[in-house]
Parts: structure tokens; C-alpha cells; sequence
């Protein structure tokens, strides 16, 4: 760090503008103290308080939380509701059904928007379509489809008929695809013939086809295809549906599925330290609660705002501040298609002056990179466009670094706006750890504290607390509603990797080091603890990623780890030892473009390595562990500080010393 960064860190603090503050649903510390207090008072009847101020239940809950098959909690499990219900029929029974509810933008500047009635009439067919191919309550859908209203109401048309959806990112590959598709036991895909981005077409239908060729699919039965381009893609008939005339003369009314709170809304998988994926398997009620009352809490969410979260909706950020949240609320968001640079990397601004966007959410890789391209070319600096609609704006997903905070303070906001670092993981649903916008002074580069009714703490080893100005491992020491329910067919790996003996049993572990500030008990995230890397806040095992490598027939052994990246957070660092003698230096080059392209058919772009390292073999203690350590000095190019002595191969590091 440097010592500018240090000061920053320590000195520089922006409490909430004062107008922002009076009008704010948090409207200072005190408030926010008084409902910590409530949760700490009360714990049971402060969530039931905001459960049914924010849903609407149609059969009310009598029991808030069942604790007996911990760390298996439930909540709200008596109640009955519907997230589609929720999300759509409500605000047009109160009469908003004219309201906007997407403002949606193609990668062509294309804007299209829909209302709430629009909405629900849509989802209510598309739903009404679902039943007609056999799809009820309990199957699984997995939906892999660009950025779309399609998407979203896809979606909700799942929640609407009680089906468990899981979203698969577009950019994962045919075999991540199918690993999912198998793993979830789908029943049906649903996905566009093409996705559009940044001004190339790729294909999307070719890929399911592709993964559903593979073994163990035999369970889905229907794919249906959103035409969003009209590309030629292949066909099989009887399974192989086109969305508009699937639904093409159904019945616009469709009576939702009243099913429990605990009723498994969606299964999203995500990276843990293992090569499997984890499909982290939410709730209806409590995730729900937590998506609509975080937006009110953290985002200040206020009838009138514009809000824009730039997240896909293949990852957590999308279902809970995208296909949830904001409609939850009646909300009006922007959904966007394409990326940040196409045309131009002033697109962001642009959509915000166009939409007059209010409360913009993103993440800081995509700030990185803008800060970058405005140095090179002006047009694309924030400060040319008219951002004066915006009062607040979010972060998620990796750390953000107090200068790339400033900037984003200054040049985005104009100086006028808080900036909310938010905490969170797949695995929680929502928000965990951020500031209330109207109540907490910020300090650049932490998300400062945790949500009322959030019991986060920092501990040791050994589950012991720490105090204040210690670093350690974060977690969460009660259970929440839009926490994780299980981990889908594997339930001792939930306990096991959530809720670990070590820490006595009774702890959310988050898988990330914080520490917390002497002063003012303020957190700040350090990183994984485990082997999860972030790369421009894409969360990624490392064992997936060992395990695509070796995968390969040119592959004997790989060791991933990563190194800090400018643009990425993280980049993906690889040690391979090739079957046969390893690469002359002139091939070497051309191999490591074939690993990566490698890398990328078996689990998408996003995991390819940046660097590739060859050895003869790797680093290795005499009880044959990789000297993961060792790897990680290497891939920094930093000096060796280690012991090096128990080595079979002191040689060996000088050829992993080059990087492809
Ligand atoms: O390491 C933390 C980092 O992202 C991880 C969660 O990744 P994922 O489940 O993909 O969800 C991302 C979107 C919620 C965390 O364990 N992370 C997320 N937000 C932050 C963060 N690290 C630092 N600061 C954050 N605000």
C-alpha cells in the first residue's frame, strides 16, 4: 500500500450528504442502532416484523424460525406465498400496472420497455406454456439465455408454477452446461438461439445441444428457444420448442403456485474448493424477504428511482437485484444486453443520462477498466456525460481499492453520492456487510458494517471471536433467512464446508479473511481463505480449474493458483507438467494458447489461464503436497523467501520461471 493509499485509508471519510440522510429509509447511525437493537432484543420478531411488511403471504406464517435440524434452518415454514405473485400481480392489483417495470437496452441501443401488466401477461402465458410441456411444481429448469426480458420473465414464470429454476451463465461452456444440467436433474432448458454482445453474435442453442448430446440428460424433455436473432441453429423436433409459439394462444392468467417459504425457489451453482461446482440451493420466503429488503435498505430504494444493476443474470447479483429485488418493490430498472465497452467504453454514462438512471450497481472490475479507457480516449470519461440523475451508486463482488473507490466517487457521482462497498455471496442471498447510504460514514476500500438483523464476527481457528483490530476468519453467527438451504443432492457438504466442527458447528463460515478496525469495528474484506479465486469478480475453484487441465491427454499434472491482476483482481496463474518431455521454447508459446483455448471448452472464457508455467514437475513437500506457497511467490514473480530445501528438484524453479 501506498502511503497516499494509507492516509486515504485512514483519514479520509464521507459521511452521508445531509439531504440524502433526512430523506433516507436508515436516516443515520442512531437509526440503524435502534434496529440492530431490535434484532439483538428480539430476534425472531424482528424478521417476522419486516417478513410481512415486505411480502404479501397468502397464508400467513405462525413459525418464524426452526432451529431443530440446525444448521438445516427454516423459516417462515408454515407460511404460503409465491415469489411471481410477489413480484408482478401485486403492484398491478394496487394499481401500477402502467408502471415501467424493464427498461430494456440491446447491444444496438435498441430500448424496449414493458410494464407490470405486460410483465405478469407474459409470464403468466409463458408459465401457462411450462404446464402444457408437463413442467410442475418441484421439476427443474435450468435457463441459459442472454440478457433479456425474456430471461427474466423465464424466470419468474418458473417461481409462478412452483418449478426451481438454475440459471447457468451464457459464457460457461457445453461441459460446465452439462455438468448442471445433469447435476440438478432438469427436466426442461430454456435458451435463446443466439446472444448478442459487443457487437458479436454467439451461439447459445448450439451449446445446449452440444451439452445435451453428452451422457446422463435424458430427463429433459423440452427445449425451448428464444428467437433473438433468427441466426440458423440446429433442431431436433418433438423436444425443441420456439418460445412464441409455445406460447402463442395461451391464456394470459395463470393462478400462481401458493407454495411453502421453504420451497426451493432456484439452484445456482457456484465454485467452492473441490473441482464439483456447488448448486446453492435458496428458499422462496426468506430469500425473497432479503432481496426486496436489502434494496430498501442498502440501495435506499424509493418509488421514482431508475435503478440499473449491470450484473447477469447467470450469477446471485442478477436474481437478487435483477429478477427479485427491484420487482419485489415495484420497482423500474434498466436491463442491459451488452458490454461496457461497445460501441464505445462511455456506454455506461451514456445509458445513465439516457435513463436517467438514479442508483447504478456494479462491480469493480468494470470500474477498473473504465478508469483505464477514459485515460486514453476523453469521450468516454463520465465527466462528458450528464450524470445528474445519479444519487447513489453500489460496488459488489471483489475488494475495491480506495483509489478505484475515489474515482468512482469523484467522476461517477460527482462527489455527491455514497458509494455502497457491498459484502455479500451467492451463498447468502443478499447483502451482508454494507453501509446504509443515509446512516454510515464511509471509509474507501471497506464495506464497513453489517445489515441490521446480520450477526457478523470475526474469529479465529478455532471459532474463538477476536477483537477489533484483529484479522481472521468472517462469520455469520445467527442464521438468516435468505441464507443457503443446502447444498443441492449434498447435504454434508453444506454442513461441512458452512458450518464446520472447528469452528464448533454452530458458525456461517464465508470462506473469506476480514479484519475489522480497532475504532470503529468497521470490516474489511482480505480475501478467500480457501482455494477460490476471483477474477473480475467471477468466483472459480482452482481444483476445476486443475481438473480441466489434466483433463487434457497432453496434460500428466496442473497447479492453479493466481496472482493480482490491474484489471482482473486476480489472474488465473497455471504450473503444468506435460505427458512428454517439456516444451521447447518456441512451442511452448503455441502450447499454452492450446490449454487455454482448452480451458475454455471445458469451462468457459472466464477460466482460462493468463499465464502458463511448465515443469518438469511441481514443487512438492516430501509427503508429496504441492508447495501451493511457493507457486503463488513464483506466479508474482517475487523473490523466493521459502525454504526450498526439501525440494526433489531445485532446477525445476528455474523453469517454471517462465511464463506463456
Ligand atoms: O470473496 C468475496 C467476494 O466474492 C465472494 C462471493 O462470490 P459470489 O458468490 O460469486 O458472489 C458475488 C456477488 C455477491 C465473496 O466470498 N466479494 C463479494 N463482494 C465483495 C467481495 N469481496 C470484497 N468486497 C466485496 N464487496
Amino acid at each position: 500500500m501506498t502511503v497516499a493509499e494509507a492516509l486515504l485509508d485512514k483519514q479520509e471519510i464521507f459521511p452521508p450528504p445531509e439531504a440524502f440522510a433526512a430523506a433516507a429509509a436508515i436516516p443515520g447511525m442512531a437509526a440503524y442502532r435502534t434496529l440492530m437493537a431490535e434484532a439483538e432484543r428480539d430476534y425472531e420478531g424482528f424478521w417476522a416484523r419486516l417478513a410481512r411488511e415486505t411480502l404479501s403471504w397468502k397464508k400467513p406464517f405462525a413459525k418464524v424460525l426452526d432451529e431443530t435440524a440446525a444448521p438445516f434452518y427454516k423459516w417462515f415454514e408454515d407460511g404460503r406465498l409465491n415469489a411471481s405473485y410477489n413480484s408482478l400481480d401485486r403492484h398491478v392489483e394496487a394499481g401500477h400496472g402502467n408502471r415501467v417495470a424493464i427498461i430494456f437496452e440491446a447491444d444496438n441501443g435498441a430500448v424496449t420497455r414493458v410494464t407490470y401488466r405486460d410483465l405478469l401477461l407474459q409470464v403468466c402465458r409463458f408459465a401457462n406454456a411450462l404446464k402444457k410441456r408437463g413442467i410442475k411444481k418441484g421439476d427443474r429448469v435450468v435457463i441459459y439465455m442472454p440478457m433479456s426480458i425474456e430471461g427474466i420473465a423465464a424466470m419468474q414464470a418458473c417461481a409462478r408454477i412452483g418449478a426451481t429454476h438454475s440459471v447457468v451463465f451464457g459464457g460457461f461452456s457445453s461441459k460446465a452446461l452439462h455438468e448442471r444440467i445433469v447435476d440438478v436433474g432438469a427436466v426442461a432448458v430454456i435458451t435463446a438461439d443466439e446472444q448478442v454482445r459487443g457487437g458479436k453474435v454467439l451461439p447459445l442453442k448450439q451449446i445446449v445441444d452440444e451439452a445435451l448430446a453428452m451422457e446422463g440428460c435424458d430427463a429433459v424433455q423440452s427445449v425451448i428457444v428464444y428467437r433473438r436473432t433468427g441466426g440458423n441453429i440446429p433442431w431436433v423436433a418433438g423436444r425443441d420448442l420456439w418460445m412464441h409459439e409455445l406460447t402463442r394462444g395461451e391464456s394470459d392468467s395463470c393462478e400462481p403456485e401458493w407454495v411453502s417459504a421453504e420451497h426451493p425457489l432456484f439452484i445456482l451453482y457456484t465454485s467452492g474448493s473441490t473441482g464439483k461446482p456447488k448448486g446453492v440451493q435458496h428458499s422462496t420466503g426468506g430469500y425473497l424477504l432479503w432481496a426486496a429488503q436489502t434494496m430498501k435498505w442498502t440501495f435506499d430504494w424509493k418509488p421514482g428511482d431508475i435503478f440499473w444493476c449491470t450484473a447477469d443474470i447467470g450469477w446471485v447479483t442478477g436474481h437478487s437485484y435483477i429478477a427479485y429485488g427491484p420487482l419485489v418493490l415495484g420497482g423500474t430498472q434498466v436491463v442491459f444486453e451488452g458490454v461496457p465497452t461497445y460501441p464505445n467504453a462511455g456506454r455506461f454514462w451514456e445509458m445513465i443520462a439516457r435513463h436517467r438512471v438514479s442508483v447504478f450497481y456494479t462491480a469493480p472490475t468494470a470500474i477498473r477498466s473504465l478508469v483505464k479507457t477514459s485515460e486514453l480516449d476523453p469521450n468516454t470519461r463520465p465527466t462528458a456525460y450528464d450524470l445528474s440523475s445519479l444519487r447513489l451508486l453500489g460496488t459488489v463482488g471483489e475488494p475495491i481499492s480506495p483509489q478505484t473507490w475515489r474515482w468512482y466517487y469523484d467522476q461517477v457521482g460527482g462527489g455527491r453520492c455514497p458509494v455502497v462497498d457491498t459484502w455479500w455471496q451467492t451463498e447468502t442471498g443478499g447483502h451482508m456487510i454494507a453501509p446504509m447510504p443515509g446512516a454510515t460514514p464511509l471509509v474507501p476500500g471497506s464495506c464497513t458494517l453489517p445489515l441490521p438483523g446480520i450477526m457478523a464476527a470475526i474469529v479465529d481457528e478455532t471459532g474463538q471471536e477476536e477483537p477489533n483490530g484483529q484479522g481472521g476468519l468472517l462469520v455469520i453467527k445467527r442464521p438468516w433467512p435468505a441464507m443457503l438451504r443446502t447444498v443441492w443432492g449434498d447435504p454434508e457438504r453444506f454442513r461441512k464446508s458452512y458450518f464446520p466442527e472447528e469452528l464448533g458447528g454452530h458458525l456461517y463460515l464465508a470462506g473469506d479473511g476480514a479484519t475489522r478496525d480497532k475504532d470503529t469495528g468497521y470490516f474489511t474484506i482480505t480475501g478467500r481463505i480457501d482455494d477460490v479465486l476471483n477474477v473480475s469478480g467471477h468466483r472459480l475453484g482452482t481444483m476445476e480449474i486443475e481438473s480441466a487441465l489434466v483433463a487434457n491427454p497432453l496434460v500428466a499434472e496442473a497447479a492453479v493458483v493466481s496472482r493480482p491482476d490491474e484489471l482482473t483482481g486476480e489472474a488465473i496463474v497455471a504450473f503444468v507438467v506435460l505427458k512428454r518431455q517439456g516444451p521447447g521454447d518456441g512451442d511452448a508459446r503455441q502450447l499454452a494458447d492450446e490449454l487455454r483455448a482448452w480451458v475454455g471448452k471445458e469451462i468457459g472464457p472466464i477460466a482460462k489461464p493468463k499465464d502458463i508455467r511448465f515443469g518438469e514437475n511441481l514443487p512438492k513437500t516430501r509427503s508429496g503436497k504441492i508447495m501451493r506457497r511457493l507457486l503463488r511467490s513464483i506466479a508474482k514473480e517475487e523473490g523466493i523467501t521459502q525454504d526450498v530445501s526439501t525440494l526433489e528438484n531445485p532446477a525445476i524453479l528455474s523453469q517454471l520461471g517462465k511464463s506463456y
